[in-house]
């Protein structure tokens, strides 16, 4: 690699998407970032003081322009703190630090030694930018964050990287931006031929609306804001979103069911509470009985956690989905409804044959046996259709 920053903007040594000492992701993009600055022109002084530190260490990994002008204009909407991990030698920080306004705050951390030192110089002049050396978790001992941009640490884009909680470390408006994502051609994401977890780990956060933003043919970055809304939380009082917790039910409403988790309340709604059909809740439950669901959320103005035990249920649609489609099948009526009926195909699970295509409706009562084909089966929706098949 060109110290001076004169190589090739294409290049194959030093890319960007190599993390120093840890083996390159494919997530990320292929264009070295210092060197992606050769042809540009007109770049605040202090992204072009940071990029001489860059060059002068040789390091190639520095945030790249079209990431950096976003960055830059994210920094603008900042009102209290801006923070960043992985701060290299400080380019990413002096575009954010170019963009914000006054009075605001910008932490950048780096876990090198040199590099952390290098940054900070780089910032020398300018108070309202502070660097920290070490690793990445030290950016939550200054938030929380209007804006977070994760570069290097909190990613969750390898094995050996936990990604960051936002819904810590980010005001309730906050942003959290995720760089070095190779624009996506596939729904879901895909990663070497695999679903993309990583990705979709932001994409699908519970408390972030989350959009990826291509920036270059090679280059995308997810951009993700807090959302406002109630269950959005990830943690709460040492629990966490996904986890397993037991309980006892202490009481059944109409509108659910309520657990006593250690003092605090968890709640399971009806979908919630077991995949097979049931008409009352006292077929599935009783109060004095211990459950054990997965954590789906957090409502902070109850206060109560919501949970699910049907989560941890093995899915006999899933498996009736898979064998029957299109097959014929014999079933009992058990509801009569003035749209159809619905007849039970399998254990626990029924289809609805619509009115149209009962030929003889005079016939069909709760309890007859009747013979249908599988028509149509909607896994999100959980419904199936069927079709009278004498
Ligand atoms: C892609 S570079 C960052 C470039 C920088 N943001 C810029 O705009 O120039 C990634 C940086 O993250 C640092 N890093 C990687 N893992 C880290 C961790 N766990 N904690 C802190 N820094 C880390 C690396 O040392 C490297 O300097």
């Amino acid at each position: 690699m060109d110290p001076g920053g004169a190589g090739p903007r294409l290049s194959t040594a030093g890319k960007r998407g190599h993390r120093v000492g840890a083996p390159r992701h494919n997530h990320r993009m292929s264009i070295s970032g210092t060197d992606a600055y050769a042809t540009e022109t007109h770049l605040p002084p202090l992204v072009e003081r940071a990029l001489a530190a860059a060059r002068a260490l040789a390091f190639p990994h520095s945030v790249r322009p079209e990431q950096g002008r976003l960055l830059h204009a994210l920094a603008g909407g900042a009102a209290g703190a801006v923070g960043e991990t992985g701060a290299g030698c400080g380019v990413g920080l002096a575009w954010l630090a170019s963009g914000a306004r006054e009075g605001v705050r910008i932490v950048g951390v780096e876990r090198d030694p040199e590099r952390a030192r290098v940054c900070a110089e780089v910032f020398a002049d300018r108070p309202e930018v502070e660097i920290l050396h070490g690793d990445w978790r030290r950016i939550g001992e200054r938030g929380p964050y209007d804006l977070l941009v994760l570069d290097g640490g909190g990613t969750g884009k390898s094995a050996d990287d936990d990604p960051a909680d936002p819904a810590r470390l980010l005001t309730p408006d906050g942003t959290v931006v995720i760089d070095d994502f190779t624009p996506a051609t596939d729904d879901p994401p895909l990663h070497d031929g695999k679903v993309d977890r990583p990705r979709l780990f932001w994409l699908r956060h519970p408390a972030l609306n989350t959009l990826e933003l291509p920036l270059a043919p090679d280059l995308a970055t997810l951009v993700g804001t807090r959302r406002r809304l109630a269950g959005t939380e990830t943690t709460w009082r040492g629990f966490a979103y996904g986890q397993i917790v037991r309980g006892v039910v202490t009481r059944i409403e109409r509108f659910g069911v309520f657990v006593d988790l250690d003092g605090s309340e968890g709640f399971i709604t009806a979908p919630e509470l077991t995949r097979r059909p049931f008409d009352s809740y006292d077929e599935v439950v009783h109060v004095g009985q211990e459950v054990t669901a997965e954590i789906l959320a957090f409502e902070l103005f109850r206060p109560q956690v919501r949970i699910s035990t049907a989560a941890l249920e093995p899915d006999p649609f899933g498996e009736f989905a898979r064998s029957a489609f299109g097959r014929r099948l014999s079933g009992t009526v058990t509801k009569v409804v003035p749209f159809g009926v619905f007849v039970r195909v399998a254990e626990g699970i029924e289809g609805l044959v619509h009115r149209d295509e009962l030929t003889d409706r005079a016939a069909v009562e709760t309890g007859a046996k009747l013979t249908v084909e599988v028509t149509d089966i909607n896994l999100v929706r959980r419904r199936i259709r069927l079709r009278f098949a004498p």
